[in-house]
């Protein structure tokens, strides 16, 4: 689906009057760059495997060597993989509104790092980062190589194994991501959020304290979400389409 003319000339007039912007982005902004969604009903990754094997603590107790694989290659699989024309129109609208004092302030349920690969600085990783392990036992965080490692690492200080540091079901988002991710929320005058189910919180809370502030929404989604119903306009378009004409 496409979006028609008059949507894409609301969105950005919004855009254009805004000041500082958070965009809330999800798996649907890398799909374009070869990342697979998680709930897309033919690609996502929970398609085809179960979140209670490879994305929960439990998971993790049962098989480490099952988990750690899989999260492995993921990242092996993103150092392949490059930003598309959405993360670029971002990156490039940042700058544009540094110019007049203000900003784009990224806040992400990606796990990779391809806004800022196109040059965006992210204000905050809500599900962790797959670029890098950290200890299962101290919390010290491991090295890109670790992460590419197979076997599982050890901590080089306290023994134990090494995990992807993402934010599995039934873990606490870090609280220093979500206090970040709250302030930019606050103090934006607009929100454009792209390319996520909006069903996972409590991140799906972050547009929900936007409307309830009363901060625009603009969403990007090919689909409807559960944003939909709380966004001022809904661009029916993906990413890499939409984000470079709308900004
Ligand atoms: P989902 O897989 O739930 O949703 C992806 C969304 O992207 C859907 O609404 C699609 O319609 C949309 N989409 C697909 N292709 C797109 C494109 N090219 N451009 C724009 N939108 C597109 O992914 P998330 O909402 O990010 O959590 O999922 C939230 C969390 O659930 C993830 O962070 C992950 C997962 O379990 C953890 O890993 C903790």
């Amino acid at each position: 689906m496409s979006a028609d003319s008059d949507t894409i000339a609301r969105a950005s007039a919004l855009i254009a009057d805004a000041r500082d912007i958070c965009v809330f982005s999800g798996a649907g902004m890398s799909a374009e760059s070869g990342i697979p969604t998680f709930r897309d009903a033919l690609t996502g990754l929970w398609a085809e495997h179960s979140p209670e094997d490879l994305a929960t603590p439990e998971g993790w107790a049962r098989d480490p060597d099952l988990v750690w694989g899989w999260y492995r290659d993921r990242a092996d699989r993103l150092r392949t993989v490059t930003p598309n024309a959405g993360h670029r129109a971002l990156a490039d609208l940042h700058r544009n509104r540094a110019a007049v004092g203000g900003g784009v302030h990224i806040v992400t349920q990606n796990v990779d790092d391809l806004h800022e690969r196109a040059g965006s600085t992210i204000v905050s990783h809500l599900h962790g980062d797959l670029t890098t392990p950290r200890c299962s036992g101290c919390g010290r965080r491991g090295s890109p190589t670790d992460m590419l490692t197979e076997p599982r690492p050890s901590c080089p200080l306290c023994g134990a194994s090494l995990r992807p540091d993402v934010v599995w079901f039934g873990e606490m988002l870090p609280g220093d991501q979500w206090a970040d991710a709250e302030r930019a929320v606050d103090a934006c005058d607009l929100m454009i959020v792209v390319g996520t189910s909006g069903v996972v919180h409590p991140a799906a809370m972050l547009p929900e304290r936007a409307a309830h502030a009363g901060t625009p929404i603009v969403e990007v989604n090919p689909d409807p979400s559960a944003v939909t119903a709380i966004a001022d306009v809904h661009v029916p378009g993906t990413a890499a389409a939409a984000l470079p004409r709308i900004t």
